[in-house]
């Protein structure tokens, strides 16, 4: 089984509003809700490949109830620790001419809630995957993702984790099946400018010397490179044509990549379906659905590269 961990997930609530005025009232033409959460988008996207995953982490009041009616109205799976006090966050999207984004911070989450999520780990068992991404809220300590592997380590777990600067570097010990930086958090996190190939290939080679297993470097709109644990490199380009919304591209990356390696045990064809996926929900307004990222694996381009 695969885990997810989102620590704040949110509700996104777009407002599609004409001429916004900031002296006036406005009126919306169409709103929508999302739910999302790099943990849950992961979810999300590996629920659409057909595999079975489970969604942990932390929601609080009724926005947290509403985030998990949405979930299993979609088959995904959850265990969250529900909080005691304040809402999951509600992120406002404005879309008019230009797009204004005010995301919220989310509620407090407490030691004794950090408690009860690792109780929830508990029921990680040998050869399960945990995948950890996204950031930290305020309210926890920023090791908490070293904890985390340090306390399951012993599990014979495969430990996926898309995250940026020391919260990434201090789980490399833990040998992660893989890491997901895209090309500017891997330059980062060495204080260069990642321009070719070559600079992909040399900085992914160091992380793999510091402990990770496979390092996936995701190059947005020039696609992405893999150093598999093999120390073979794997490259895949994008399908040529304007992006709707870069939204969940990276995590649905990571869900195509998973899926694919456990399906196959084959890292190009993990780097395909982790393509295809990316590619399927930049050319989506959220998260690709499954009819999406059928259409795109069938795509040509695909199918030229391999
Ligand atoms: N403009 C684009 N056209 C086609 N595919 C894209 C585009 N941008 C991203 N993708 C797809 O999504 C993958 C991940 O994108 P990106 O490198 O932007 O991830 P990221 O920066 O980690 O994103 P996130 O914001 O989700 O963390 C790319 O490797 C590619 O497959
Ligand atoms: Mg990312």
């Amino acid at each position: 089984m695969i885990y997810t961990v989102t620590f704040n997930p949110a509700l996104d609530y777009v407002m599609n509003v004409k001429n916004l005025q900031s002296r006036d009232i406005n009126r919306t033409e169409s709103e929508q809700l999302y739910y999302g959460g790099k943990g849950i988008n992961v979810s999300v996207i590996l629920s659409r490949l057909g595999m079975d995953s489970k969604a942990l982490g932390f929601t609080a009041g009724f926005s947290g109830m509403q985030l998990e009616e949405m979930l299993e109205k979609d088959g995904i799976k959850t265990d969250f620790v529900h909080l005691k006090n304040g809402y999951t966050r509600i992120n406002v999207k404005i879309k008019s001419d230009s797009e204004l984004d005010i995301n919220a911070c989310g509620p407090e989450i407490e030691a004794t809630d950090v408690d009860a999520l690792f109780e929830k780990l508990e029921q990680l068992k040998k050869g399960d995957t945990l995948v950890l991404a996204g950031s930290i809220p305020k309210s926890l300590p920023d090791d908490i993702y070293e904890k985390i592997l340090q306390r399951f380590d012993s599990r014979g777990l495969n430990f996926v984790v898309d995250a940026t600067g020391d919260l990434l570097l201090n789980v490399l010990k833990y040998h992660p099946l893989m890491v997901k930086p895209n090309h500017h958090e891997l330059g980062e996190l060495f204080s260069v400018n990642i321009e070719s190939i070559e600079d992909i290939e040399k900085y992914a080679k160091k992380l793999q010397d510091m402990g990770a297993r496979n390092v996936l470097v995701s190059r947005g709109k020039n696609g992405a490179a893999l150093l598999d644990e093999y120390g073979v490199v794997h490259t895949m380009g994008n399908v040529p044509g304007e992006i709707v919304s870069s939204v969940g591209c990276g995590d649905s990356m990571v869900a195509g990549f998973l899926a694919g390696y456990y399906e196959k045990k084959d890292y190009a064809y993990a780097l395909k379906l982790g393509s295809v996926c990316g590619n399927a929900t930049a050319f989506s307004p959220n998260l690709a659905s499954k009819e999406d990222i059928e259409k795109m694996f069938h795509n040509e381009f695909f199918n030229k590269e391999g």
